[in-house]
């Protein structure tokens, strides 16, 4: 006789206390804090929305009125593990218990070695490394900047429309996002050549002659900038974003990656890969150049990479890092904290949020190309693991960018208990915490689809 078994009870998606409007945004506390520091912070931020946090954990965010969201953004992809995981939390507890900060520059602590180890290692490609550590992502462009430079003697560097790489003076140079981040500060560095990026859903290239626009774009450099411009034995280095993100979440073709690798090759040129918004698993692996096989000269990383410590770094190959002791350094980039929250975030990253970064980036692919089909304003979804992005049109034929439905939907979402960012011209990016769970992503879907639905 057949064994009768209970039937296996169906998985639920769980539910959780999140989203949870209950003091529309900003609430009497938040408003209090945003007159107090409009009086006194620089007019020059700007502000995505009244958001004013006052803690999390995963991917909810919780604001200082009791408010509830599902975080889609993650602090610009910061908050690679979540808000306050247990493990980056003992870290931190831990080493700052111990001491902040040794000045990297002049002696040794264990947690600073580790990271350089770790770091090393975990670059793509078979050729042994060596790591430089900073505060920021804009300190680890400006070093490369010198180290490049250092090391060829050359001057001049490609970058490409759209990049952003931060805001000094040499990080600024290579940025061509917003004007606004420019306006009024020149003059730049010298010898910055801006290359188109090469966008496969609104390629600027002719299409007839290439197989796709990253073979057009590499043609662009060698047939165009190369034999009018820049003498390629002038040129330091390229410095590029594997996939753009300030730009609007773009997918380059494989092609742009390998062809700059191999323009790179032929005259001695560095590619430098500024991974420090698509690094560190967010996009299904650890560094978006893999998606390529392409292993760069200098890797660039930062944001998620001490899941929001201040923590930045050159990793760059061997024969390539030889400047001389004293050549440069910093007082705090690799203080004892900030290595102690990376060492952790990064076993939590290899170990389960890589993984878990290619499901639910899956999942919420299939939901957002399920919205695209429902609704004209979506011209475009792209995107790896959960590095994604929605491009906005007003009309699906002429691609005319609908900045300001974006613009509506990051306000209407905001209010609804879901955060969101725009990037590009008319892109929302969904970047969430690599530890996002079903949960949050139907949630997440609900409420962007509702958003949609009112808007337009
Ligand atoms: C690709 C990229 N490079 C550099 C930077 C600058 O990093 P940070 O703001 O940590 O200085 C950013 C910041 O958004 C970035 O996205």
């Amino acid at each position: 006789m057949p064994v009768k078994t209970k039937p296996k009870p169906k998985l639920k998606t769980p539910t959780k206390d999140y989203p949870r409007i209950i003091a529309p945004p900003p609430g009497p506390k938040g408003r209090a804090i945003i007159k107090r520091d409009k009086q006194h912070s620089s007019t020059s931020y700007i502000k995505a929305y009244p958001l004013v946090v006052s803690h999390g954990k995963g991917a909810m965010v919780e604001d200082v009125d009791g408010n509830r969201y599902v975080d889609w953004m993650a602090g610009i992809a910061v908050a690679s593990t979540g808000y306050a995981h247990p493990k980056v939390v003992e870290a931190v507890r831990e080493s700052a218990g111990n001491f902040f900060s040794m000045c990297t520059t002049d002696w040794y602590y264990e947690n600073f070695s580790a990271v350089c180890e770790r770091l090393a290692k975990l670059a793509p490609g078979n050729s042994k490394k060596r790591v430089f550590v900073t505060n920021s992502g804009t300190e680890a462009v400006e070093g490369a900047i010198k180290l490049v430079r250092n090391y060829n003697g050359r001057k001049s560097m490609i970058a490409f429309k759209g990049a952003f790489h931060g805001r000094s003076y040499g990080a600024m140079s290579l940025t061509s996002s917003k004007v606004t981040q420019r306006a009024s500060f020149g003059p730049f560095l010298a010898g910055v050549h801006h290359e188109e990026y090469p966008d496969p859903y609104r390629t600027v290239f002719d299409k007839s002659r290439f197989k796709d626009a990253g073979e057009a774009c590499v043609a662009d450099i060698e047939e165009d900038l190369f034999q009018r411009h820049l003498a390629p034995e002038d040129c330091a280095a390229i410095f590029v974003e594997p996939m753009i993100g300030e730009g609007g979440y773009i997918i380059p073709p494989k092609s742009f990656l390998q062809g700059l690798r191999r323009l790179c090759d032929e005259h001695g040129i560095l590619l430098v890969c500024d991974e420090i918004q698509s690094g560190i698993g967010r996009t299904g692996k650890m560094w978006a150049c893999e998606h390529s096989g392409v292993e760069p000269d200098v890797l660039l990383t930062a944001k998620g990479l001490a899941s929001g410590m201040p923590l930045g770094a050159i990793i760059a190959k061997e024969s390539v890092m030889k400047w001389e002791g004293g050549s440069h350094g910093s007082t705090y980039g690799g203080n004892n904290v900030a290595c102690a929250a990376a060492l952790a975030t990064l076993d939590l990253v290899e170990n389960i949020y890589l993984e878990n970064a290619k499901k639910m980036g899956t999942r919420l692919m299939t939901g957002l190309k399920k919205l695209q089909k429902k609704y004209p304003c979506i011209g475009d979804v792209r995107g790896e693991g959960l590095f994604l992005g929605v491009e906005f049109v007003k009309d699906r034929k002429t691609q005319v960018p609908a900045k300001q439905l974006v613009e509506d939907i990051m306000q209407l979402g905001f209010r609804k208990g879901l955060l969101l960012l725009s990037c590009g011209k008319s892109v929302i990016r969904v970047a969430p915490p690599l530890c996002l769970d079903k949960y949050d992503v139907d949630t997440g879907l609900a409420i962007f689809e509702e958003t949609i639905a009112e808007l337009t």
